[in-house]
């Protein structure tokens, strides 16, 4: 059972006094701002995407990855702020990244950050990037508050390009990590396998759909348990695929590339939801939040909103991959606990949310 945690007055704040925090993301490959009310509504989100950039090579290159955020920060921030009709004096606070994350790109949207507030005399806040993640489920469409908002304690699993982390989210704000990988992450499984399968970059969206077209079970790919821990392992399965297929390179065989990419997702799929359902029911929690990059995935989302035991919050396709809305609503939340970061801070690259 979970212990009581205190009453604390979030909620109560964002009823009441408004808050509005510019966002900067800036940890991997999106440049990104956002201008968001209350942690609740979004009144601009802009994202610069480097993907097609980093396709060429079949992932990030940090150097590049960094470069490229100088070239497109500051258009950005412009942009959301121009998008939400405000200029900084209208504004809260600044809210950016501070990690885990690429140490080149993460300086660049936190020097960003440190000038704005320098200029502008606002607060400044460093934000957890998986924090972000969490919070892009409580970010509604501008204009309207979102109806179904998540309720304490719950069971969240982040599943993106970086991470796979389970999390017990005691109240706003409180974390238990229970468990992440111990290797690949979900999402960096997704992208390895669909760079064997020459499906482009990043993986997810080309496997996604070419899984389409194929049969699940036609490849009975493992499934790592870890004895039922929280604790997930992906290196397994992709190894898996490319003995698979160069067994049929081997045969000269043609690859069935869509029986193969349905195989692999409905593996991951399957241990991602049995691991966040078991976890639920230890913990009886009644909500379960899916955030990052992969929680994007039509199957994934079906699986785990066709059970009927638990609330299922999952963030609209838009703000699961990386954006600044969810830095600015975490901003928010953190406003109002008086977090305030001084000039010295310095990025986070390696910021487990067990720190917070
Ligand atoms: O959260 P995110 O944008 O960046 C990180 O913080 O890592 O996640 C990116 C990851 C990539 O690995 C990408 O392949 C994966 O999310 N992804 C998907 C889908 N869309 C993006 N994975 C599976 N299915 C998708 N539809
Ligand atoms: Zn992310």
């Amino acid at each position: 059972m979970i212990e009581a945690v205190e009453e604390n007055n979030i909620d109560e704040g964002l009823e009441n006094p408004i808050a509005r925090i510019l966002g900067i993301e800036s940890s991997c490959d999106e440049t990104a701002a956002a201008v968001v009310e209350n942690g609740r509504v979004i009144l601009s989100s802009a994202v610069a995407s480097q993907e097609d950039l980093h396709a060429q090579y079949g992932g990030i290159f940090p150097e590049v990855a960094s470069r490229q955020h100088i070239l497109s920060i500051y258009p950005i921030v412009d942009q959301a702020l121009k998008e939400a009709h405000l200029k900084l004096a209208d504004l809260d606070g600044i809210a950016v990244t501070r990690g885990p994350g690429l140490p080149g790109s993460l300086v660049v949207g936190i020097n960003m950050a440190k000038g704005l507030a320098i200029g502008s005399g606002l607060p400044l806040l460093g934000i957890n990037h998986l924090e972000g993640h969490l919070y892009s489920a409580w970010l509604g469409e501008e204009g309207k508050k979102k109806k179904k908002t998540p309720k304490f304690p719950l069971l969240a699993l982040i599943v993106s390009g970086g991470h796979t982390e389970l999390i017990l989210m005691k109240d706003h704000l409180v974390y238990e990590r229970l468990g992440g990988t111990l290797d690949d992450a979900a999402g960096e499984a997704f992208d390895k396998v669909a760079r064997l399968l020459e499906l482009g970059y990043p993986g997810g969206p080309g496997i996604q759909k070419t899984a389409e077209g194929g049969n699940p079970e036609a490849f009975d790919f493992p499934r790592s348990w870890l004895d039922d821990s929280y604790n997930f392992s992906f290196s397994g399965i992709k190894t898996a695929v490319l003995r698979t297929v160069q067994q049929l390179e081997k045969q000269k065989s043609k690859l069935p590339v869509a029986d193969l990419a349905a195989s692999f997702q409905a593996a991951v799929v399957e241990v991602l939801i049995r691991k966040t359902l078991l976890a639920a029911e230890e913990y009886q929690t009644k909500d379960i939040l899916i955030a990052g990059g992969v929680s994007a995935n039509h199957a994934l989302r079906e699986q785990i909103s066709s059970q009927k035991k638990y609330r299922v919050h999952i963030p609209p396709l838009s703000l699961c991959t990386d954006n600044a809305a969810m830095i600015a609503g975490v901003g928010c939340f953190r406003y109002f606990t008086g977090q305030r970061d001084g000039l010295e801070m310095d990025a986070a690259p390696n910021w487990s949310i067990s720190e917070l």
